[in-house]
Parts: structure tokens; sequence; C-alpha cells
């Protein structure tokens, strides 16, 4: 099969996939769920026709290997995520997992000296259980087991949730990778910003990812009357969540680079008639420099006490988890930028503002990314986009990659 007729595949394969979703009508795939079980079959069989064999690891991520021609050296991993954020786009993480095995499909009974895994990882975004990056964490040896007891909100523990799709939670250990196992990971994602579309360029080759802090915050106030209560007399959790909310955003535009947000909420009791006496939101802070990122975080919590106290309701900051910035392995990334160079296309070198599984698996092995142009800077939207002559370069970078990486072998 050309390059063109194997890029062309994974679009229609980014498209069948898509149609595994939670939700009827939009692209919502956590994990564990049935859609994820839906995702892996049908990738299996796209794997084994590949002349890979597949597993499931005890994390949940789909793994495909294909033999190398020296049968005991370290295997290189390509590889990304197969979870969704809700209404999400068509690309996020299941191109990359999709273009590495077009690319053992390009390879064409051609062995390299070492193995390849293609990996597609269970749950990348963290929205089920508020816990990010589970399937790298696993495969990089360092899940924390205690994230077993995160339950989602409808109550399920990862645990009870984990054993519901077949696994068992008390196995999670043995997905690590024995660090000799492997000498490499790639991970070919889209941009999800407009850096790459603004240029006209393709792609993009990742020298650092954003580090980034989650937090989930809760302001506590009184419920009451909405016609009753005086307004000088309320303890508004919603104001004053509202107010916190624009408070976020001034100071992230007020720091260069910092990106901060508040995707989700949720009001108690929630009625029309009710002054809103809880409120839990979600706090993402992001910036390439982790003592800015660490400074505004503080910060913000320190404002969000302040609003507190003058509102007369609680604040609390219920959890919180941080991921450090993560540079991309210099070797490996002046390997695929020599690729791109072969392959003709021009490029940028950059910042992923977005966080990948490649910023956990860097703790494993070198690792590196590519980028692929995201049409009017679009992603974690349905809108999401790739175009095809940008998906068929990054095909034709990522054989031109493994190619070097075997001549260095
Ligand atoms: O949040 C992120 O940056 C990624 O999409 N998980
Ligand atoms: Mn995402
Ligand atoms: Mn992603």
């Amino acid at each position: 099969m050309s390059l063109s007729a194997l890029a062309g595949e994974v679009l229609k394969r980014c498209d069948l996939l898509a149609t595994y979703s939670e939700e009827p009508g939009k692209i919502t795939r956590r994990f564990p769920s049935v859609a994820m079980r839906q995702v892996h079959a049908c990738l299996t069989g796209w794997m084994e026709s590949a002349d890979m064999s597949v597993r499931m690891d005890p994390a949940g991520n789909l793994i495909g290997h294909k033999k190398g021609t020296q049968l005991f050296s370290p295997d290189f991993l390509i590889g990304s995520h197969l979870d969704t954020v809700p209404d999400a786009g068509k690309y996020d993480g299941i191109l990359g997992v999709l273009l590495g095995v077009a690319v053992v499909k390009a390879l064409d009974g051609r062995r390299l000296p070492f193995g390849l895994d293609i990996i597609g990882f269970c749950e990348e975004e963290g929205i089920r259980f508020r816990a990010p990056y589970l399937g790298s964490l696993a495969l990089s040896g360092r899940f924390d087991p205690r994230l077993l007891e995160r339950t989602d909100p409808a109550g399920v523990s990862l645990a009870d949730a984990l054993r519901d799709f077949g696994l068992d939670p008390s196995r999670l250990g043995e997905a690590a990778y024995p660090a000799k196992k492997v000498f490499g990971y790639l991970e070919t994602h889209i941009e999800q910003g407009p850096v790459l579309d603004t240029r006209n360029l393709r792609l993009g080759v990742v020298e650092a990812i954003v580090g980034q802090t989650r937090l989930w915050l809760r302001f506590e106030g009184k419920a009451g009357h909405a016609g009753t209560l005086p307004m000088e007399l309320r303890q508004d959790a919603l104001a004053a969540a509202a107010e916190f909310v624009l408070t976020v955003e001034q100071h992230a535009r007020s720091v260069d680079g910092l990106r901060a947000t508040v995707g989700s909420m949720a009001v108690a009791p929630g009625a029309v008639n009710v002054v809103p006496g809880s409120i839990r939101l979600s706090l993402d802070v992001r910036h390439r420099q982790d003592e800015i990122r660490e400074e505004a975080t503080a910060a913000l919590l320190g404002q969000a006490a302040g609003i507190g106290r003058r509102r007369g309701v609680e604040f609390h900051a219920d959890q919180s988890e941080s991921f450090q910035a993560v540079p991309t392995d210099a070797r490996l990334t002046g390997l695929l930028a020599a690729a791109v160079e072969a392959t003709g296309h021009p490029f940028l070198r950059m910042v992923s503002g977005a966080g990948h599984d490649a910023a956990v698996m860097a703790a494993l092995t070198p690792t590196t990314m590519l980028f692929v142009r995201s049409p009017g800077g679009i992603s974690h939207h349905p809108d999401e986009a790739v175009r095809a002559d940008d998906v068929l370069a990054a095909l034709e970078v990522m054989v031109a990659f493994l190619d070097k990486v075997s001549g260095e072998w």
C-alpha cells in the first residue's frame, strides 16, 4: 500500500473509531467504558492484520508488537491515547496510535533490527476519575495505587471499574516496562493550537511539554430561599466562584505565557429558587516554567481564600496534581528534525501547551514528539480537524525517522 493510501486509511479509521462513544451524536470515550472496548476490538483487528501480536496490559493499555530481526533487543515505542474529553474531536490521541499502525504497514514486511510496540494508552485525559495519564503512569512504573480508590461521579471506584473491564487492579504494577526493555518513545499528535496553522506549516518538532497543575476546589456557603433571603445576608457559593473565575482570567492575562482555566463546575443544590450553598470547580494552570506555574497557583489559591473570607464562604482546595515541564530527548528530537528535513517539509521546533503521555513516558525512556497542524487551532471540540496531506507528511516523517533510528543502531 502506498504511503498516501495508508494516510487515507488512517483518516477513514479515525472516522470509524469516532463512532465508538458513550454519548450518541458526540465523541465522548472515557476509560473504562463499552466504547473503549469497541475501540480495542477494532484496533486489535487492524494490528493483527499488520502482522502484530496484540495484548491488553494489566492497566488497560492496548499494545501491538511487531518483531524486529534481533529478538532480544530493546523495543522502540510509538503511541498515544485512545480516550477523549467529552464532546471531543476525532483526532486527539487516536491519530498517533493509528499512524503507528500505519508505519508498521508501511514497513511492508521489512523488519527493523529492533521490535516496535504500538501503544494505545487507556486514559490520558483524566476525565472519569479526575486522574490523568493512568495508562502511561502504569506503563512507566509510576502509577500510584491510591488512585484506585478515586471514584467517578456515579461513585464507582477506579478499582471496581477496572474489574468490570476484566482487569485485576492488584496486578496493575505488572504493566510497568523494565527500562532496559525499551530505548525510545515517539508520540505523533495534533498540535491542538494555532501555532503551525498561522505559520502555514504542516509539522512541528516538540522540544518541551509545559508543566501543569490540576486542582479541584470547593466554596461552601449557605443555601437559602431565593425569594426571602436578602442579598446582604447571603453566603452564595456560586457568586464567590464566579468572582474567582474572573480573577483567574485576569491573573492569567497578566502573566506572560500563563494559561489558567476553570473548566468544570458543579453547583449544589442547583435549583432555580435556591441560593447556591456549595460549588465544586476545577482549576488547570500551565506554564513552560515550573516556578511561574507554581507561583501563579499559590497566588490564585490565596485570592480564592480572600474571596471566601469577604463573602462569608468557606474555601477548600480538595485535590491537586502537578506535572513538571518536560524537555524531549535531545538526541531523538535531533533525529526527528533530521527526518523532517529529509522529507523536505518545512517545520517548527516548538513547545507543547497541551499535556501528553510523552511527558510521562520521558521518565521511562528517551522521548520525542511530532506535531501535525490543527487547522484553525481547534481541539477538544467536535470541529477538530486534520488535513490529509499533513497526515501523509507525518507518515513520511515517521518512516524516515525509524530509518534514521535503525541507521544509528
Ligand atoms: O489537557 C491536556 O493538555 C491534554 O489534552 N490531556
Ligand atoms: Mn486532549
Ligand atoms: Mn491528547
